[in-house]
Order: structure tokens, then C-alpha cells, then sequence
């Protein structure tokens, strides 16, 4: 039962997709809050939210932002996020499409700012996935990511080592210098969830063209 569920967090489909669905939408609330926030959208940024599930952080993200475009391998998730953000869909300031991490169905430096909320568990080749979201993401760009730190994710029957990959602060940050992102570019914060939840709230910049190392 916890391996099917690990596995339906990591693809949500059918009937136990959708219903993975509706518990992340809530369960995801305040992680998704927190790393919405650390992205800082202005009014014109385009953004991307990286495995948006059943799209709360979407909607978060097209309150501040001219554009958000939604990614996710998951038709069930797609549904569920067009569902969750009809009339910003309808009005093309939420663009939704199917994709795999390490190959983003985006142009080079079109995202202002990225969001990669509860995802990084399933990044199989992380570093090729950091390549592809510097590729997609312009220079000077923001990724933030939240994670729940390893310690917490031990204690959960359903993220085995067959669905889940574990962070703790300093895989995190190892990770990211290793992806390409500058260790001075790089923020990682610490973060305490209700019910004693340790999470991790990261950001990593691209250097802008004109700045000087
Ligand atoms: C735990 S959910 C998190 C959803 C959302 N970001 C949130 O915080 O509520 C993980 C999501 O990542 C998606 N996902 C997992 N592996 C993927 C891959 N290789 N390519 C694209 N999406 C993937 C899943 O379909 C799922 O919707």
C-alpha cells in the first residue's frame, strides 16, 4: 500500500491519482506558500511552476505574475490543474502542457522565475535536470525550491528509495553547485511545517548578464 502510494505522488493516475490529487492540494498548502513567495514574481514575469500537480501553486503564481505555465507528466494532474484555474486558462495567463523533466517543452531563456515545490524527489538525473532548467530559465532568472528534509521523509512509509530520492541542507546545496548554479547565487533555508515537519526552502539564481563575478 505505501509503494502504491509513493508511486502515485511520483505519476498520479486514475481513480488513486486523482484522489493524490485532492490530498496534495492540501497537503502542499504551505510549502507551495512558502516557495511562491521566496520566487518574488513582479507583475511582468513569466514563470514556470515544474510538476504543478493538481495546479495550488498555479494559482498562487498567476495572482503576481503576467504569465504562468504549468508542467507535469500526469494527464490526471493536468485535468485537475486546468480544473483548479479555468478562467486563468481561458484568458491564457495559465498555459498548461505535458512534459518530462530532463527534456522541458520550452525555448531557451523564456522563464523569469521557476518553481520546483515537492518535486525534486523524482528528478532521476538531477543534474541534467538543473541543466535544462538554466537552459529554459533567462539569464538572471530564480529558481525556488521546496523539499521536505530527508529526516522527515525517512519517517514516511510511502518515499522508499524505489519513488523517492532524499535532501538533506547539504545534498541540496551540493546539488545545485553541481547543476551549475553559483554557491554564492544559492539560498537554503531551514523551515518548520505544522506537525513537526522539517522542510527545505531554496533559491538559485542565474547571474545576470551585465553583473561582474
Ligand atoms: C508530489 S507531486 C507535487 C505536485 C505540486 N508541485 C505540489 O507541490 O503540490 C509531484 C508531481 O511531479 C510530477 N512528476 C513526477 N515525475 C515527473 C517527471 N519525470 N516529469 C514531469 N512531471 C513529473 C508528478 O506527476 C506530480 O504531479
Amino acid at each position: 500500500m505505501w509503494e502504491a502510494m509513493g508511486r502515485q505522488l511520483r505519476n498520479p493516475e486514475g481513480l488513486g491519482g486523482r484522489l493524490t490529487g485532492k490530498f496534495m492540494r492540501v497537503v502542499n498548502r504551505t510549502p507551495n506558500r512558502l516557495a511562491v513567495d521566496a520566487l518574488d514574481l513582479a507583475p511582468e514575469d513569466v514563470a514556470l511552476d515544474l510538476g504543478c500537480g493538481p495546479g495550488h501553486a498555479l494559482a498562487l503564481m498567476a495572482a503576481r505574475a503576467a504569465t504562468v505555465h504549468g508542467m507535469d507528466q500526469s494527464e490526471t494532474m493536468l485535468g485537475q490543474a486546468a480544473q483548479a484555474n479555468r478562467l486563468a486558462v481561458r484568458e491564457g495567463r495559465v498555459v498548461l502542457a505535458r512534459g518530462e523533466f530532463d527534456r522541458l517543452p520550452y525555448p531557451t531563456g523564456m522563464f523569469d522565475k521557476i518553481l520546483a515545490s515537492n518535486v525534486m524527489y523524482f528528478w532521476k538525473n538531477a543534474p541534467g535536470v538543473l541543466a535544462e532548467i538554466r537552459r529554459v530559465m533567462r539569464l538572471g532568472g530564480r529558481l525556488s525550491i521546496y523539499v521536505t528534509d530527508a529526516r522527515t521523509m525517512r519517517q514516511w512509509k510511502f518515499a522508499g528509495p524505489d519513488t523517492h530520492r532524499l535532501f538533506d541542507a547539504d545534498a541540496l546545496r551540493i546539488l545545485l553547485r553541481r547543476g551549475g548554479f553559483e554557491n554564492d547565487r544559492i539560498t537554503l533555508s531551514p523551515v518548520r511545517l505544522s506537525g513537526g515537519i522539517h522542510g527545505l526552502l531554496a533559491t538559485a539564481e542565474t547571474r545576470p548578464l551585465q553583473s561582474n563575478p
